[in-house]
């Protein structure tokens, strides 16, 4: 351990400890200081800040992430700084009703205990925790799993709630040359270890009864969502909330059955999906397109709504033409920030891969 000081954060006036070894990021998560983040590793600015006093050591980062003006003009990475002495940091990039929402990050070591193919490209995996045997999280959070060997990490998003504490339950993209996900087809098996650190992330419900709620995703993307969703139905949610999903055919949906469950538990719950490229033949009444266009047709107007967007990778290349900053740093598709910003507060992510 090395020396240890006091960083303030403005204007928030939070103040946490952190260790000469730790970055600042790592520090705050440590004591439940959730801040803004993206990759943790210095790609994408997410946790970008500009130190007003103190002196810092920034770890490799990418220049996407910080130009050397920025650099100079005072602006850091906190994924990447590490403390040398007293800070004081002013974050240009905050959600204070998430700051202090934050649970302290554990380490748990798992063991496998369910791998289930949910679609053609999509698994269950479940983890039971071994130690300890049970881990605090706010739903809608993630964790990242220990490539196996490694040290490597990969994030996944819990779909379960956090009243089913003891195991934690994913919905996995497998891409057959992934470090991680390929060991699911064959190579992972049930009671084998995993060593699990989390939780971290701010795709967490606001507590707005008034607001509707919009969620968009795709593939994979349906984990958080689906905590979120389970989430409103243990507390008996009133919010009127939809649901967009986009799949290419009818073979790519999962978790229907558990979709109708949740509309008769949520009274103002409605589950769309909507197939861009079904098969020829097959039956389907549903929508048919671009998620991005089902919404446009769908949602008359989003100023009352919290929007929850989520993509993953193939469909954002898919889309993006002109790409603006996005408030929460994602890069959405054009659309989907039109729609942040249309929104009354929008949560944005992309279940991007951390390369490595
Ligand atoms: C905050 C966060 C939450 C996430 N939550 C989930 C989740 O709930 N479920 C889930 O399945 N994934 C999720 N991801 C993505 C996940 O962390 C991995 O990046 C992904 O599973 C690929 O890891 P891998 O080791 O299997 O592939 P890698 O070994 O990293 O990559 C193998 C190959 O696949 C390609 N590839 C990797 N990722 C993608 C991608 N997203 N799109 C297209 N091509 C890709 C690479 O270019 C490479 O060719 C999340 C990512 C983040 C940052
Ligand atoms: S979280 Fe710091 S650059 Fe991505």
């Amino acid at each position: 351990m090395g020396a240890k000081h006091t960083v303030r954060f403005e204007p928030v006036g939070i103040e946490i400890e952190a260790d000469e070894d730790e970055t600042v990021l790592n520090a705050a998560f440590r004591q439940g200081v959730m801040l803004m983040h993206g990759c943790k590793e210095g790609q994408c600015s997410a946790c970008k800040s500009f130190l007003l006093d103190g002196d810092i050591d920034m770890e490799r980062y990418s220049t996407f992430a910080l130009a050397d003006y920025e650099l100079e003009e005072g602006y850091v990475l906190l994924c990447r700084s590490h403390a040398y002495s007293d800070l004081s940091v002013e974050l240009i990039n905050y959600d204070e009703e998430m700051l202090r929402s934050g649970v302290p990050i554990q380490v748990v070591q798992t063991r496998v205990e369910t791998i289930e193919t949910l679609t053609r490209d999509l698994r269950r995996l479940v983890l039971a925790l071994e130690d300890p045997p049970e881990m605090a999280f706010n739903p809608g959070q993630y964790v990242d799993i220990t490539i196996p060997g490694t040290t490597k990490t990969r994030s996944f998003s819990m779909a379960n709630t956090p009243s089913t504490d003891d195991h934690l339950e994913f919905v996995i993209r497998v891409y057959p040359d992934g470090h991680f996900s390929g060991l699911l087809e064959g190579r992972l098996q049930p009671g084998d270890p995993l060593k699990v650190t989390g939780p971290y992330g701010v795709f967490t419900l606001r507590d707005h009864p008034d607001r509707d709620l919009l969620f968009v995703g795709g593939g994979a993307g349906m984990a958080p969502i689906l905590c979120l969703l389970r989430s409103m139905a243990e507390s008996g949610s009133q919010r009127r909330a939809t649901y967009y999903y986009g799949a290419r055919a009818r073979r790519d949906l999962c978790y229907l059955e558990e979709m109708e469950a949740l509309a008769r538990r949520l009274p103002e719950f409605r589950f769309v999906a909507a197939l861009s490229d079904p098969v020829v033949g097959e039956e389907w009444d549903g929508e048919v397109g671009m998620i991005t266009d089902v919404v446009e047709r769908g949602e008359a107007s989003l100023h009352t709504a919290d929007a929850y967007l989520l993509w993953q990778r193939p469909q954002v290349r898919q889309e993006r033409r002109k790409t603006p900053a996005c408030p929460s740093r994602c890069s959405p598709t054009p659309k989907l920030e039109l729609w942040s910003s249309r929104a009354r507060r929008a949560v944005c992510t992309t279940t991007t891969s951390r390369g490595g």
